[in-house]
């Protein structure tokens, strides 16, 4: 059997939108988000799909399918605002950034992709998609309500295209490759 590989769907984000998070950020490295460990701007992004560790031959059948899909979405423009937690800003787990503008578009464009990965084998999570950003990630649970109140809106950006990425676990972080990259471009003729 093929190499097995880590490997997820997602949306990008504006380089300027990165660039504000990572002011946002610098004001939490010390104080209210100590117990937070950061992403790095660089690496984030809006997830649509963990695939987990799959085969080369799943990949290739996740392939056409994403192409699929995006023909059938137009790019759109997203705006990153407010921030909350998961499972609660009391108990957080993962800190995250939600969308404003453009967020029924991600949740169209996510059911679509996880619909069109289920029908060549892909398990979909239980749980209800919530577009979020993730900025940071706690390894126990904490009180992060003071980092939460802080008010964030992102520029205004277009999405164009799904990228599919694998991602590479290391002792410094995971790296993120795009293995793929689909257009979002409607068809209409
Ligand atoms: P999230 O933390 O933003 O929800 C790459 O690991 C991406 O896949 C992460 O940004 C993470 O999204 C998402 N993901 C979802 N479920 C995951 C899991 N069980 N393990 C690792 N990453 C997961």
């Amino acid at each position: 059997m093929s190499e097995a590989i880590r490997s997820f769907v997602a949306v990008s984000i504006s380089e300027g939108a990165r660039r504000q998070i990572a002011d946002l950020l610098g004001g939490h490295r010390h104080g209210a988000g100590s117990a937070v460990r950061w992403v790095r701007p660089e690496l984030m992004h809006l997830t649509l799909a963990f695939l987990g560790e799959v085969s080369q031959e799943f990949l290739e059948s996740a392939k056409s399918q994403l192409s699929e899909v995006a023909r059938r979405h137009g790019a759109f423009a997203v705006q990153l605002k407010g921030l909350g937690a998961f499972p609660s800003p009391s108990r957080a787990r993962v800190v995250w950034i939600g969308t404003e503008q453009g967020k029924g578009e991600v949740c169209s464009l996510q059911e679509d992709v996880v619909k069109a990965l289920s029908s060549v084998g892909y398990q979909p999570e239980r749980r209800p998609f919530s577009p979020h950003l993730t900025i940071g990630r706690l390894r126990m649970p904490d009180d992060v309500g003071k980092v939460v109140a802080a008010q964030f809106e992102s520029e205004s950006f277009v999405i164009d295209r799904v990228v599919l990425f694998r991602s590479v676990l290391g002792p410094a972080g995971p790296v993120y490759t795009a293995l793929a990259e689909f257009p979002l471009a409607v068809q209409t003729a």
